[in-house]
């Protein structure tokens, strides 16, 4: 669907309705897998709360992400991306006053399975900052297995379909870290263009300052920030798994005048061997596939290249 772009990016409407909140430490597992499934399939995007992931501990992962953009860009380059190479992990930064540009650094890694983390893209300054991303992303991994069971039981699967149609124990977990600084022209740059998100799901914690928009309804809306909550946004990946039962949330990021954004987002993605299809056991006759599989390395090129997919 071409969804038209709007050009006031910094007005988002302001509505009563608001992307759903679930409360995970609800005894009734149904009704919590139940509002899971609503919102993946109405909006593509929620918050959590009472997700089980210590506050402390997503403190000290802010902590540890500030900290490091507060650095000389001479020792964030230690973990620079490297110039010319194909893949996305490393520090990279792109603040510029040029109309239409992104305004934002970021850093970029993986952090699960083992196999695939590469140390020198995880800086050693701060000091504590691979601890504390070890830690969360234990953490981050319970939660969205959790997550994905619920959306398999709501595709009438067994818990574990989701995350092995992502590649089971070969799915990646890679963490993101924004950095949007105040911006003195704020109506001339985004810190995301509108997109939707590649991968399977994405777990994300924020400073607290807005800037988070989604479209729904031809409309934008700002999502709202709740201190304890964590946002999961349903990518691709999912949509294509569960044959377009659950909504792949078309979103942006807008930056402030005055004050610093930071969003730390953990994207869970299919092993790039993966082949992303509707999952077998959703196609009937009365619902034939609604896209063709490709393996998760060739959907992300062509999407990337904006070649067409099915
Ligand atoms: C994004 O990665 O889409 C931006 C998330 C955010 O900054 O809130
Ligand atoms: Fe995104």
């Amino acid at each position: 669907m071409e969804v038209e772009r709007d050009q006031r990016p910094h007005t988002a409407s302001l509505m009563a309705e608001t992307i759903p909140v679930v409360d995970l430490s609800n005894l009734d597992e149904e009704q919590v897998s139940r509002a899971v499934v609503k919102a993946s399939e109405e909006w593509g995007i929620f918050h959590v709360v009472n997700h089980g992931i210590p506050m402390d501990l997503i403190g000290r992962l802010k902590e540890v992400g500030a900290q490091f953009f507060h650095l000389p860009e001479k020792e964030k380059n230690a973990v620079a991306k490297q110039a010319g190479s194909k893949d996305f992990e490393g520090y990279t930064t792109n603040l510029k006053y040029v109309k239409g540009e992104v305004w934002t650094e970021n850093l970029f890694h993986r952090i699960w399975p083992p196999s695939c983390i590469n140390l020198t893209y995880w800086p050693n300054n701060p000091p504590q900052y691979r601890e504390v991303i070890a830690e969360y992303t234990k953490e981050t991994k319970k939660l969205s297995e959790r997550v994905l069971g619920y959306l398999s039981e709501g595709l009438g699967l067994p818990r574990e379909a989701l995350l092995q149609g992502l590649g089971g124990e070969s799915t990646e977990y890679v963490m993101r870290i924004n950095n949007y600084p105040p911006d003195p022209k704020p109506e001339l740059t985004l810190g995301v263009p509108e997109h939707t998100d590649i991968i399977g799901i994405a777990i994300i914690v924020t400073n607290g300052v807005s800037g988070l928009q989604i479209f729904k309804d031809d409309r934008w809306f700002d999502v709202h920030y709740i201190p304890t909550a964590i946002t999961v946004n349903i990518g691709d990946q999912i949509l294509r798994l569960s044959n377009g039962k659950y909504k792949n949330v078309l979103h942006r990021a807008i930056v402030d005048k005055e004050k610093q954004r930071m969003s730390w987002p953990v994207f869970v993605d299919a092993n790039p061997d993966v082949v992303i299809g509707p999952l077998p056991e959703l196609i009937t006759e009365d619902s034939p596939a609604m896209f063709k599989p490709i393996t998760c390395k060739d959907f992300k090129y062509r999407r990337l290249l904006k070649l067409p997919v099915d």
